[in-house]
């Protein structure tokens, strides 16, 4: 087992790919664990007892606060879900990450930037955890990965996933860095001016050459979702990007996962996951906006695909909690 005590989870790229395959595993044996099933000795007992940890938010959040909030508790720490601070204002990042780091075992962060994230982590001198940045969303990926090896009984590396949408964002980002590190197969389909930044399509093509991943991008969702297991989208306008809607709209219209994409893919058993929160029909203030402003019901997916045999969001959104906890635990506990 390889140790990863007092590290933090700022991205996939920091870790190799043995070190991702044992996220994974930890989590599989803590989801046991939490339903009651065999795991492994050396995880008996709370694992995260007499820690403290803080969550930061700068943008809006369900899955992962509450995903951090309850695998803490779960493992016996305590948590501060810190608002209103003064990080930022009135204080530097350097000395609130100072000042934290005194206080707490480990530092969930959310927000914008990942320069910000890397400081609090370098100035805190504690584990901290990405919880989404503009660039990057890392503990979505295990929780995704984990969820489409449970459906498929495949390792990831046998996993092959189509994105569709928005293949810039921090989601895609994500993905794309943690299936060249764990060898899968990862397509973008996404219109030209969404395509991914070719500076990390050029950081992970060596990752990749190195892993066996296959990693490419097109415009044709038809051509990408060929032969898949998973086919995977995310919100057309991400936190922070809310002044992009009219032009995402345009972009995007021809990128809906739909029931016919679905069948494009030529396999029965396709899966369909989203990070989620999703604009699936019109049960949400903003849907309304969108509706009332471009006349649309449904956005990056249709309700009847979002609501069918192939959706596991649900599973994924759980495992947020597993994997989560992993990290929690992988970086603060004494694993024997
Ligand atoms: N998928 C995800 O990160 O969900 P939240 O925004 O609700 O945390
Ligand atoms: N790309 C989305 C992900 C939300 C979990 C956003 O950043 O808003």
């Amino acid at each position: 087992m390889i140790s990863m005590k007092g590290r933090s989870f700022l991205t996939l790229k920091d870790f190799s790919t043995e070190e991702i395959l044992q996220f994974l595993q930890l989590s599989i044996d803590l989801k046991a664990k939490k339903k009651g099933q065999q795991y492994p000795a050396n995880l008996q007992g709370k694992l995260l007892a007499d820690k403290n940890i803080v969550l930061i938010f700068d943008k809006s959040s369900t899955r992962t606060r509450c995903s951090f909030e309850v695998a803490a508790f779960d493992e016996g720490a305590q948590v501060t879900f810190l608002t209103n601070s003064q990080m930022g204002k009135k204080e530097s990042i350097e000395d609130t990450a100072k000042v934290l780091g005194r206080m707490y075992d480990g530092i969930q962060y959310r927000g914008f930037s990942q320069q910000l994230i890397s400081d609090l982590a370098n100035f805190s001198g504690v584990p901290v955890w990405n919880g989404l940045t503009d660039d990057d969303h890392p503990t979505q990926v295990l929780a995704d990965v984990l969820t489409a090896m449970e459906h498929t009984g495949k390792k990831p590396s046998d996993l092959k996933f189509a994105y569709i949408g928005d293949g810039r964002n921090n989601v895609s980002n994500a993905l794309m860095i943690g299936a060249a590190k764990l060898g899968m197969e990862y397509r973008i389909a996404a219109p030209k001016e969404l395509f991914p930044a070719q500076d990390l399509l050029d950081e992970l093509s060596p990752v990749a050459g190195k892993t066996g991943a296959k990693i490419s991008v097109t415009t044709d969702p038809a051509e990408a979702v060929k032969g898949v297991d998973v086919i995977y989208t995310d919100v057309w306008v991400s936190m922070g990007e809310e002044d992009q809607t009219a032009s995402r709209i345009a972009l995007l219209k021809d990128y809906q996962v739909t029931m016919d994409l679905l069948k494009a893919s030529g396999n029965d058993n396709v899966l369909f996951e989203h990070c989620l929160p999703s604009f699936h029909d019109l049960n949400t203030s903003i849907a309304q906006q969108i509706h009332s402003q471009f006349g649309l019901e449904e956005l990056e997916v249709t309700d009847e695909v979002f609501r069918s045999k192939h959706s596991i969001v649900f599973d994924e959104a759980e495992n947020r909690m597993h994997t989560i906890k992993a990290v929690m635990v992988a970086t603060l506990a004494d694993l024997a």
